[in-house]
């Protein structure tokens, strides 16, 4: 009886591991912005301050606020930066071995160069004043973060106009 006990026990936690970890990589894949606070932030708490909620987190959300600016292209932009930056984060070693913010930080900055570029900057947004102004709203300039990402916008420019 006590084993058939503990073999239950044992499967409800195998259940809810399993889900967990298929609950991240699904939240990834479809962009979702829960991802940031509900993975990484859990997996590897690094408050206010850290990527998850001072950045990836933060502006998932902002250019969530913002869709309605956007125009049909630059949507379908958002949402597959959203999904190419989630991926890379939820499937990267520093992810998977619960590295220190500074690490998880330095690794999610360098993807979102290219998830811009990958989802279409060069032509999508940098051909589209509505969409140029529209990004523009969604920073916030008095913000600390703001200048980290006006420098991840502008190296993608940098590639649209070598590329
Ligand atoms: C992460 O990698 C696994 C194994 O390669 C893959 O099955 C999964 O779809 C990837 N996750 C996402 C969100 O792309
Ligand atoms: C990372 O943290 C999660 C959540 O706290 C934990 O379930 C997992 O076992 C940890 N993984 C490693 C490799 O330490």
């Amino acid at each position: 009886m006590a084993s058939l006990a503990m073999l239950f026990l044992f499967s409800l936690y195998s259940i809810s591991t399993c889900t967990a970890t298929d609950s991240c990589q699904e939240m990834a894949a479809s962009g979702n912005c829960a991802f940031y606070s509900e993975c990484v932030e859990k997996r590897v708490p690094c408050g206010p301050n850290g990527y998850a909620l001072g950045y990836g987190g933060k502006y998932c959300i902002k250019f969530g606020e913002n869709i309605d600016c956007f125009p049909a292209n630059g949507q379908q932009w958002i949402n597959k930066v959203r999904i190419c930056l989630e991926t890379a984060l939820v499937n990267s070693t520093v992810y998977r071995n619960n590295a220190t913010c500074e690490d998880i930080k330095d690794y999610a900055f360098k993807t979102h160069p290219q998830c811009y570029l990958d989802a279409g900057f060069c032509s999508v947004i940098l051909d589209s004043p509505t969409n140029l102004y529209c990004l523009y709203k969604v920073f916030d300039v008095k913000d600390f973060f703001s200048k980290l990402a006006i420098n991840q916008v502008y190296q993608t420019l940098k590639s649209c106009a070598s590329g």
